[in-house]
């Protein structure tokens, strides 16, 4: 930790989009979690089938947030402020290549490097949390339409099932009323990489929150900026001119 008496100057990092769009990611993510670890664990638990649709029916509405969220974060890249755009976000670029001569020089001698934007090895970790969410977002939304008949691919899941295809928006989860035995396998089949993706996916996302928040504890008692208050007011601390701002 920076534990001397040096003036700390305040600089603007991080807009209120990116903030608001951290915090919604944190809590919809928690709580995709929480319910994705039930529908997990349903038998062991003994939830009976209505459960499970409900279980499911719960997660896929914090999908949604969490998928919009994600979807305007990713727009935002495009035409948000400077810290918030690709260029400060990817571990891509000469500057960046700079920016991690001068973070592994500093590491080596065991002083701080600072960055307004996040340091060369958070940039790798955004991108290894972007890909992993959007993954996530994506076979989410095939799985809320395969096992739910819920949007955005619900009807066209349904009609794919269904024996009479005028009375598709009868078909309920679990039900076999108006359900094409051969189809629906057809449909399961189709929809098996999904489900193996966001499970193998969830596993590797616990693992890379958990690198995540210790990286975010690392780097706060290496330099000591004020990175986690900076997700709330946006601003971070420096002794000296962070190497990244120009
Ligand atoms: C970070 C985001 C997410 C995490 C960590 C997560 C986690 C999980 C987990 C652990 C399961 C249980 C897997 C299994 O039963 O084998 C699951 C199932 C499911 N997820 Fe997600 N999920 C996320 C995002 C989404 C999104 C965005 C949607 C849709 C909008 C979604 C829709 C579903 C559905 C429909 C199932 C039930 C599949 C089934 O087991 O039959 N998920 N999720």
């Amino acid at each position: 930790m920076n534990t001397q008496n040096t003036s700390l100057t305040e600089y603007t990092v991080w807009d209120r989009s990116v903030r608001i769009f951290h915090w919604v990611n944190v809590v919809s993510i928690l709580c995709l979690i929480a319910i994705g670890v039930a529908i997990l664990n349903a038998k062991a638990l003994g939830v009976s089938t209505d459960g499970k649709v409900l279980l499911k029916t719960w997660h896929v509405y914090f999908g949604y947030i969490f998928v919009i969220n994600l979807a305007w974060r990713l727009v935002w890249a495009f035409i948000g402020s400077e810290f918030a755009r690709w260029k400060n976000i990817l571990p891509l670029g000469s500057d960046y290549k700079k920016q991690m001569g001068h973070f592994l020089a500093a590491r080596k001698e065991n002083r701080p490097a600072y960055f307004l934007g996040h340091n060369p090895l958070a940039r790798i970790m955004v991108l290894f949390l972007f890909l992993l969410l959007t993954t996530q977002a994506v076979t989410g939304l095939v799985l809320a339409g395969t096992d739910v008949y819920m949007p955005p691919f619900g009807s066209a899941m349904a009609e794919w099932v269904s024996e009479d295809k005028t009375r598709a928006d009868e078909i309920k989860p679990y039900s076999k009323v108006n359900v094409n035995e051969a189809s629906y396998k057809e449909m399961r089949a189709f929809r098996k990489p999904f489900i193996s993706t966001h499970e193998t996916v969830f596993y590797v996302l616990l693992l890379a929150i958990i690198l995540h928040v210790l990286g975010v504890v690392y780097a706060e008692l290496k330099e000591g900026n004020g990175i986690v208050s900076a997700m709330f007011t946006g601003k971070k601390v420096f002794p000296e001119k962070p190497m990244d701002l120009d």
